[in-house]
């Protein structure tokens, strides 16, 4: 829905959702979110506001770490629907003036994808096993080869059985066993990921995403990273690393976005990569690699107006001489989701939805959340929702342990839950589950609780005060008031300690109040929008956006 008159590329400041594709709605009853589902849900994102949708891996998987473990790039489970879905679902998203990023997972692909089975079968000397890292162990072959950890838990290595029965040699996976890292060295995986990449582009996709950016390239020789036993995947604090932000994934990105630069209608190449900080990130996009990257270091600011303005600052300071644009995320299929996060007396995100439980205090995180967007999508650049964010949904912190997917909870022994908290299905009407997600009667493929009845779509549609209507409110005047629309830039205004204050052009500002007394509002401007009730001072934990000056 960008304007027809705008000449920047659209994703310089696109609002995209994210779609967890299994919990976001499903249309055959198998209590999985598929294709059809979200086709059947294109006029609630029209609707909503956004630019743009990213959908997560669609891909024949056998789902190990929710599709993030591909079989076959170029085609769709059939669980989840069939490329002829996929074609409909693009030409009608284009209908509603909505755009689409695809996922692309090309540090790993599935155990069972032909080449890794080749790999294997095939015996020490398959030349497949040079598309993947096999090596032998160290202590006459009992011992992985290195000290690399798996961002899942345990040691990145897992060892094989080869054909004469034997076990023998042991192979890299940074995430879980059934994820075995690629080789990208090896230009047998440039000529398939570029095939890859150019028929999704060639079906006509707005953009890609790019999953765990970082890791696309190991140190030669592979050694040891200093990891001590029991030691954790820590991707946001390292440099240095053999396995992590090396300087060889450049040559990757340089490499597709030639490839990019060759399709007409700019498309999108986003990162994901939780690096060392900004000025690593902004490596990321540099004006020949790729084209935005998520921000963590925003994702992960606890509620505290000091971190949370040095992450902004920081950020557009390091992303401003590659000339990239920020794009802003509060939460992800990967993390706690942000009503619980701010809900919390150390309201920070851990990697990986790795928060050790803590109390919430739902009201208040919810309260901080509707003030989060506000700050979020006034900002300069663009912004990631993930779905049901809009909703106000909190994390599922009390799932049953027989239930929970993600492979976070038996790698580590089943002591961190993982991520399945965040992955709940959406619900979208009625009083009792499945809430509309799938056919009454049939379970979701993760249980959503009796109170998200409050919750849902029906429940919020047609409610000024909701967290939905906030979004739509927000959306909305994004797109039409001074400042915003026309992207200007941000100077910060000093309205006290912790409070966030700044103006974007002459007729346009956002005050957020982290602190615990009022703020005063008197000749600022007029109310446009505000996350709470409120008159003539801004209460704490609620932010404004002020038009006039
Ligand atoms: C990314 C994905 C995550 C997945 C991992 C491995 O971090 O967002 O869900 O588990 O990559 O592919």
């Amino acid at each position: 829905m960008h304007t027809p008159d705008d000449r920047r590329p659209w994703w310089r400041t696109a609002v995209v959702y994210e779609v967890y594709l299994r919990s976001f709605a499903d249309s055959d009853g198998d209590g999985t979110g598929d294709v059809n589902g979200l086709r059947s849900r294109l006029p609630y994102l029209a609707d909503l506001g956004v630019d743009a949708i990213w959908v997560t891996p669609w891909y024949p998987s056998p789902m190990a770490d929710g599709g993030y473990d591909v079989s076959d790039h170029r085609d769709i489970d059939p669980r989840l629907g069939t490329l002829g879905e996929v074609d409909a679902l693009l030409a009608e998203a284009h209908g509603v003036g909505l755009r689409l990023v695809v996922d692309l997972v090309a540090n790993h692909t599935s155990a069972e994808h032909p080449w890794f089975r080749a790999a294997v079968a095939g015996g020490p000397s398959a030349p497949e096993r040079t598309r993947y890292f096999f090596r032998d162990g160290r202590d006459g072959g009992q011992a992985p080869p290195n000290d690399w950890v798996s961002a899942f838990g345990g040691p990145a290595w897992t060892r094989v059985r080869e054909p004469d029965g034997r076990m023998g040699q042991w192979y890299l996976h940074l995430f879980a066993p059934e994820q075995p890292d690629l080789d990208w060295a090896e230009p047998a995986v440039w000529e398939e990921f570029d095939g890859i990449v150019r028929f999704w582009l060639d079906r006509g996709v707005d953009g890609i995403r790019v999953d765990a950016a970082p890791a696309m390239a190991k140190a030669p020789g592979l050694p040891d990273a200093g990891h001590g036993p029991g030691a954790l995947f820590e991707s946001s604090r390292w440099v240095d690393n053999p396995h992590w932000d090396r300087d060889e994934v450049h040559e990757v990105f340089r490499h597709w976005r030639k490839i990019a630069e060759g399709y007409d209608g700019d498309r999108l190449l986003v990162s994901e990569a939780v690096v060392n900080g900004p000025e690593r990130l902004a490596r990321y996009v540099r004006p020949d690699e790729l084209h935005t990257t998520f921000n963590f270091d925003y994702l992960r600011a606890p509620w505290d107006a000091t971190t949370i303005r040095a992450a902004v600052d920081g950020t557009l300071a390091a992303l401003a001489p590659v000339g990239a644009p920020v794009t802003w995320v509060l939460s992800s299929h990967d993390e706690t989701r942000h009503v619980t996060r701010f809900g919390r007396a150390r309201s920070g995100a851990a990697p990986m939805g790795f928060d050790p439980a803590s109390p919430v205090d739902r009201a208040l995180g919810l309260r901080r959340a509707r003030a989060a967007i506000l700050l979020t999508l006034a900002l300069p650049g663009g912004a990631y929702l993930y779905q049901g964010e809009e909703l106000g949904l909190p994390e599922v912190e009390d799932l049953p342990e027989e239930v929970l997917q993600d492979p976070t909870w038996e790698r580590s022994g089943r002591t961190a839950r993982g991520r399945d908290g965040c992955r709940v299905p959406l619900p979208w009407s009625g009083n009792r589950p499945p809430f509309g997600f799938t056919t009454d009667g049939v379970r979701p493929w993760l249980p959503q609780p009796e109170e998200w009845r409050e919750l849902t779509v029906a429940a919020q549609r047609n409610d000024p005060a909701s967290t939905l209507s906030l979004y739509r409110s927000a959306l909305r005047l994004r797109r039409s008031l001074p400042g915003l629309a026309d992207d200007e830039p941000l100077t910060w205004q000093d309205l006290g300690d912790d409070v966030l204050a700044f103006d974007r052009g002459p007729r346009f500002r956002c005050v957020v109040n982290l602190s615990a007394r009022p703020v005063p509002l008197a000749g600022q401007g007029e109310p446009a929008l505000t996350s709470e009730a409120m008159a003539g001072e801004v209460p704490p934990d609620t932010a404004v956006w002020l038009v006039g000056g």
